[in-house]
Parts: structure tokens; sequence; C-alpha cells
């Protein structure tokens, strides 16, 4: 059974947007059933009607919706479509896990601040489809995964969580990869309940203060 949230007694529940293999979804999926993220996933959207994460979402007994993105002629009326089926699911925060599309103000403005994204590196560093071999292609020695909220731009949203992975001299593409994923799939959850647990406020810098001052997390202390 899922808690419910004490303010207004509905249950807080997840959007969950996938194209790929669903490991992550997956994590969300498993994190709810041991009730360590006290959530329900009311949807799982799809642009990619093959996506193995709909498999998973409907072994789970999850609602799920295919949106083929050439049966909509622009970006915004993709998105459109998403919200309806958000929204007509009771959707209160959009997950996209692995979801390889660029969300526009169409879903950002439906769910304000309610849009998280994960991502396979340490942001801002390496953002894009091919962080992992962005980053073994840099050299760097440390890379990671990011939670971040999504904005209008690619990767760029204020940062909630992120998790630091060694990257080894052997590694390849796959294997940080995978290394990355083990961490993922333990950031995601936790930070879905601090959203869940409304411990997330983003603070919006005053306009005329610093040039160039970005939103920013803060992470209220567990009561
Ligand atoms: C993950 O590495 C995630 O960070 C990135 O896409 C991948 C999705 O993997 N955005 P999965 O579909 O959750 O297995």
């Amino acid at each position: 059974m899922n808690a419910v949230n004490a303010v207004n007694a509905a249950p807080f529940t997840l959007g969950v947007l996938v194209s790929g293999s669903g490991t992550n979804l997956q994590a969300v999926i498993d994190a709810v059933a041991a009730e360590r993220l006290r959530a329900k996933i009311g949807v799982v959207i799809s642009n990619v009607a093959t996506a193995k994460a709909l498999d998973r979402a409907r072994a789970a007994g999850i609602p799920t919706a295919v949106i083929e993105h050439k049966a909509h002629p622009t970006r915004q009326a993709f998105d459109a479509a998403v919200v309806e089926i958000l929204r007509a699911h009771h959707v209160s925060c959009v997950v996209l896990a692995g979801f390889m599309r660029i969300v526009t103000s169409v879903l950002l403005e439906a769910f304000p601040h309610r849009v998280v994204n994960i991502h396979p590196s340490l942001l801002p560093a390496f953002p894009g489809v091919h962080a992992q071999a962005d980053a073994i292609a840099y050299g760097v020695r440390i890379s990671g995964c990011t939670v971040h909220l999504v904005d209008s731009g690619m990767d760029t949203g204020p940062i909630l969580a992120q998790a630091a992975v060694p990257v080894l001299d052997d590694d390849d593409d796959a294997s940080l990869r995978d290394r990355i994923l083990v961490k993922e799939h333990e950031l995601l959850p936790t930070v879905l309940q601090w959203i869940a647990d409304g411990r997330v406020e983003v603070v919006v810098p005053e306009s005329g203060t610093e040039q160039g001052a970005r939103p920013r997390v803060r992470i209220a202390p567990r009561q």
C-alpha cells in the first residue's frame, strides 16, 4: 500500500517517461514495492512502442501509453499529448528515466519544477547522449550521475543530487555505463522521496540580481 501525502491525503503520483531498457524505471518500481519510496507510479509513457521499459511497467501492473512522435507535427504537440495523459492519471511529478526526447515549455509549464531527469555524468560535465563515452574520451578520473530538475536547456536544470563513480583505466563505455547505473538506481528513488516529502525547495533568484544567477535547490533536513 502506498503512503499518502499528509497535506492533501492524495498519493504522491509519478508519471515516468521512458524510451529504452527502463532499468531506472525498474529501480523506481522496486523502491515503491519495498516502500523505500512512498509513491504511486500512475502511468509510464514511451515514445518507443518496443521499449523494454513498457514490459517492465506492464509486469508491475502499471498503466502504460505509447505516444509516437511521428504522429505529432511538432515537439509541442507531442508534449501536449503527454501532458493530457499525465493529467488523466493525476500525476504530480514527472520523471524522465531514459527518455530520449527534448521536452518543451508545454510539459515544463504544466509541471513547474516537477520534471526530474537522471543523467549519467556529473553535470555540468558531459551533457548530451554520449556522456559516458565523452567522460572516457576526456580522461576524467571521476564521473557519476546527476538527478536534476529539467529546464528548457539540455541537461542544464537545477541539480538535486549527484553520486560519484571512479573511471578505471580499463573502462569502456559499457563498463562505465553499468557502474554508473548502479548509482543511478540508488539515487533516483532517494531523490523522488525527498520530493514526495516536500523537502525540495527551488530558490529562483530575484530579477536584477547577479547576471546569470541560476535557480538552485535546497533540500530541507529530514523531519
Ligand atoms: C540512463 O543512463 C540515464 O541516466 C539516461 O539514460 C539511461 C537510461 O537507462 N538518461 P534505463 O533506460 O533507465 O536503463
